[in-house]
């Protein structure tokens, strides 16, 4: 055991305090608080040497020495402390700081694609027109799609829809098809219904088609249906063109053109006048013939009607000159935010 004398005293206390000085953070600080002041510290160890000190007045004089040294270290500690204290939360609240500023920036609000307006509109109109909307599978039975619409499996006007025919569970090989337009709609309304009937039925339809500037292998059309007493081609003319007028503006009218659909008797395609002058073809229509009016469970003799139906797709673009059909369903962002 050594005794201690007042410069060792001073060179504990001076390397204590310097190595508190050097601290960086309260983990060092805490292993330097039990280093420096627990009972294997350099001061305790001298402490302890104070029994051999001779005379009582130099005991009492080291003894007040060490207990000075002692506190003065536990002082730095506790001042470093204080001060890596701050440091520290500061670090800490700088980095996980958040910088809210971005979502307090309004989000952009998106819209609904070009041809959904344009169906939404549609939808709209007819509404307005009193006509209520109806919906049929994408998948259908030939039955609906053809048969019913009074095209036979022989009739040469299935050719000019290019099917795409569906394994189905169970069914004989070509029975089910993608429906390639939405006229077997009215079908369904009449079997489900019982005239009067007033409906539009905008949807999907699928036909096999490379993908062009005009066409589309999948696609959307709406079809029209009225089913009441004594309508004539009158109505069906008038309707045409209330819907024309309420669509594109005041500034357009209407005319139907004799045409042949397997489903309606007498057939017209109609077209648009825009303001310009300019014909455009929009789709086709006629009143229902009688054989559709059978298969729908409905007497011809009692009911008659007319039905109408066109490509949606088609009006978007005219509507926003868009070049390229394709360009409508690549789901491009920079083109959808065009519209
Ligand atoms: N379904 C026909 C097509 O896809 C369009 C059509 C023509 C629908 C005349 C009708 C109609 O309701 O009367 O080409």
């Amino acid at each position: 055991m050594t005794t201690p004398t007042s410069a060792d005293i001073g060179a504990a206390r001076d390397a204590a305090l310097a190595s508190i000085g050097a601290a960086q953070t309260l983990d060092d600080i805490a292993r330097l608080d039990a280093e420096l002041l627990g009972k294997r510290g350099a001061l305790a160890m001298l402490k302890s040497g104070l029994g051999s000190v001779e005379s009582i007045e130099d005991r009492k004089a080291i003894g007040r020495l060490l207990n000075e040294a002692q506190r003065a270290v536990a002082d730095a500690l506790a001042e470093r402390r204080g001060a890596l204290a701050v440091t520290e939360r500061e670090a800490r609240v700088a980095a996980e700081r958040l910088d809210l500023t971005e979502y307090v920036v309004t989000p952009r609000r998106g819209h609904a694609h070009v041809v959904t307006q344009a169906w939404e509109r549609l939808e709209d109109v007819f509404i307005g027109l009193g006509f209520v909307v109806a919906e049929g599978p994408e998948v259908e039975t030939d039955w609906h799609n053809f048969e019913a619409l009074n095209m036979p499996a022989t009739h040469p006007a299935r050719n000019e829809f290019d099917t795409l025919f569906v394994d189905h569970a169970g069914a004989p090989p070509g029975t089910t098809v993608l429906r390639t337009h939405t006229s077997p709609v009215q079908i369904r309304a009449m079997l489900a219904g019982e005239p009067p009937l007033y409906l539009v039925a905008p949807g999907r339809v699928f036909r096999r088609d490379t993908p062009d500037a005009t066409h589309m292998p999948v696609f959307h059309q709406i079809e029209g249906l009225v089913i009441d007493r004594d309508i004539n081609l009158g109505h069906l003319a008038g309707t045409i063109e209330a819907f024309t007028k309420a669509f594109f503006g005041p500034g357009f009218s209407s005319r139907l053109r004799p045409s042949y659909f397997p489903f309606t008797e007498p057939s017209a395609e109609f077209d648009i006048r825009t303001p310009s002058g300019e014909w455009l073809e929009l789709g086709g229509c006629g009143m229902v013939h009688p054989n559709v009016l059978r298969a729908g469970g409905i007497d011809p003799e009692e009911w008659s009607g007319f039905a109408f139906g066109f490509g949606i797709d088609r009006m978007a673009r005219e509507r926003h000159q868009i070049d390229d059909l394709r360009e409508m369903f690549t789901g491009d962002i920079r083109f959808a935010e065009q519209f």
